[in-house]
């Protein structure tokens, strides 16, 4: 019983706190029980101020009078589980484990339940037993719940459940994680599925009830867009409509809508249980196109449903830290996400955030012109100078196999066959080709340093391509020569494709059109929906491309294509994919003659 004590490396002015509630009875006097809910300090312990810090002593006291129900303590009605659980951001010894009980009425009273990690399935007492404790919620944090679990050993899966304290001792669904190695392990391979882009009512996330049955899989990547904030969708079934119905601005908007795709996506919850998460956000956990001080529908110094653009963001990372199994990463840095782990030897990952930590105005679809203007200019920044130079340092220092830098946008220079009046090139200015010289700066620092893969969301169909000088013609198509990283773009798990709604067939020629145009992309994908694995080891990274029709929930996925990189060559095997043709999409290498590249466009077909 006594190791319930929450585990707390907070401050000081908790630990007096602390030792009274500990000789108090636990469920009548919960603060340390709320405590060690790192909801009420996430993002950070400040907090940022403005209505967002929660003042645990006043929780406290207003629990410690009678509720209106006339009942004292945590809630002793029942209480259910309809947004599932999930876990995150593991590391050798400990992990992040998240849920959000609904009791059975309304109640201001907390919720408390027991949290348990078992090392084996269905076991859930004695030495199997590897870390417990109880934890409660209020309404104040959206009744989420998420706490660290510690002592794990490293390499290890482990299975993890809530429990409600009171009532009837309802139980969530049960949960997987694996921890991380540690840093000095020379472990054999890791497996991650990477995703990005789930929008609610646009369609089906088949793509992560696909990815939950893949037993290989080790964790989770989200790199963004993982919410979508914009208003109902015409048409769309209620069951997978966006609640609330307007375009989201207030903290409890965005509570709302997490709360919607966790109640009515049973995949995702599926893929939430089935391993540890690791994401950062894109603009649409904010608003769309965002930057650091805007966005698309909402210009600096304009209010939004009544809030400024900063008080805008700071709710919706509120909502983000509530909803996601994310740690604190800073103690005052409310806005930072972009944070590293060391997978053994094997792999470093660099989650980034070019988007909502510190980015230089972007493409708000009115501006293409002028962004492509400035698109050169050495001060533009995706990432503010903070987290540029952790990021270049972490590259040139790192000792391991792999660096993963997992991220939201297309790093590349890619055409988009795409007219933009007033601009000189189809190029998205959103993207890093509207931000060159910070990605020249990228670029020094790749290039130093063997094995980078980059990967990328955002757009919504699949861009596999060798990176390589955008600005000159040193690179070859055909042999790879030239080419000093891997980009890995994956499709959505639901939003629509960028290329449009087309026929099978036109996405194909618009695919083969693309590789004309970008000699570096060796494979580009529009129709499916889907996401990607991403298998490490000491000698390759395999790459998997999944794809759907995303016609119904359980739509079955083909695996369209597999690329692979050997250790220490930042170039594609070739034959890619086998030298076989693609289930969808088309590779660059099998379509054309290299030779008759005249720097705009192959002439000539293979022979
Ligand atoms: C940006 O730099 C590239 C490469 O030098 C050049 O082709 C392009 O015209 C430049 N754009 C602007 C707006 O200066």
């Amino acid at each position: 019983m006594r190791d319930d004590a929450p585990q707390i490396h907070l401050k000081m002015r908790f630990s007096l706190l602390l030792l009274s509630t500990l000789a108090a009875s636990a469920l009548a006097a919960p603060s340390s029980l709320l405590l060690s809910n790192i909801a009420y300090r996430s993002p950070s312990i400040e907090v940022g101020g403005d209505g967002l810090a929660h003042d645990i002593d006043a929780i406290e006291r207003r629990h410690a009078k009678r509720s209106e129900n006339g009942e004292r303590g945590s809630f002793a009605g029942k209480l259910s589980f309809p947004y599932g659980v999930a876990s995150g951001d593991p590391l050798e010894d400990s992990v992040i484990l998240w849920t959000h009980p609904e009791p059975e009425r309304d109640t201001d009273q907390p919720l408390c339940l027991r949290w348990e990690v078992s090392s084996e399935p269905g076991k859930w007492k004695g030495r199997a037993l590897a870390d417990h404790g109880t934890v409660c919620t209020t309404k104040d944090v959206g009744y989420s719940v998420k706490v660290e679990a510690k002592h794990l050993k490293p390499s290890k899966w482990y299975s993890y459940r809530f429990s409600a304290v009171n009532g009837d001792k309802a139980t969530s669904p049960e949960g997987r994680f694996k921890t991380l190695p540690r840093p000095n392990d020379d472990i054999a391979s890791v497996n991650f599925a990477v995703f990005s882009c789930s929008n609610l009512p646009v369609g089906s996330f088949a793509a992560y009830g696909n990815a939950a049955k893949h037993k290989e899989i080790d964790y989770a990547l989200h790199v963004g867009d993982y919410i979508y904030e914009g208003s109902a969708r015409l048409g769309a079934p209620e069951d997978r409509q966006f609640e609330p119905r307007y375009e989201i601005a207030s903290l409890d908007d965005y509570r709302q809508r997490y709360n919607a795709y966790h109640r009515k996506d049973a995949s995702l919850r599926a893929m939430r249980a089935a391993v540890a998460w690791q994401v950062v956000p894109d603009d649409h956990e904010v608003a769309d196109n965002s930057w650091k001080d805007g966005s698309a529908k909402q210009p600096p110094g304009t209010l939004f449903r009544g809030v400024t653009f900063s008080e805008r963001k700071r709710n919706a990372f509120k909502a983000y830290f509530e909803n996601m199994p994310i740690r604190q990463i800073s103690t005052t840095d409310d806005l930072r996400t972009w944070r590293q782990f060391r997978i053994g030897k094997l792999a470093d990952l660099n989650m980034l955030d070019t988007r909502q930590y510190d980015r230089d105005v972007t493409d708000v679809y009115t501006n293409t012109p002028y962004i492509e203007s400035i698109r050169n200019d050495t001060s533009r920044s995706l990432m503010g100078g903070r987290q540029e130079a952790w990021l270049y340092n972490n590259l040139e220092k790192s000792k391991a196999t792999w660096k993963v830098v997992a991220q939201q946008i297309l790093v590349t220079q890619m055409h988009q066959l795409r007219k933009c009046v007033g601009c000189a090139q189809d190029l998205n200015y959103d993207a890093w080709d509207g931000y060159t010289a910070n990605r020249a700066r990228f670029y020094e620092a790749v290039k130093k340093t063997k094995n980078v893969l980059m990967l990328a969301g955002d757009t919504h169909a699949a861009w596999v391509s060798e990176v390589h000088e955008p600005f000159t013609d040193d690179y070859d198509a055909a042999t790879g020569k030239g080419s000093f990283g891997i980009e890995l773009g994956g499709t959505a798990v639901s939003s629509s494709s960028s290329y449009g709604s087309l026929t099978k067939e036109i996405y194909v020629e618009r695919a083969k059109q693309l590789t004309e145009v970008n000699k570096g992309l060796q494979f580009a994908e529009g129709e499916r929906r889907g996401w990607f694995s991403l298998e490490l080891t000491r000698e390759r990274a395999v790459a998997r491309f999944w794809g759907n029709q995303n016609t119904a929930p359980d739509s079955p996925e083909d695996l369209l294509a597999t690329f692979e990189v050997k250790e220490g060559t930042d170039r594609f095997v070739r034959p890619i994919n086998g030298g076989k043709r693609p289930i969808a999409g088309a590779l660059q290498s099998l379509e054309w003659d290299q030779s008759s590249w005249d720097g705009t466009t192959f002439t000539r077909p293979r022979a």
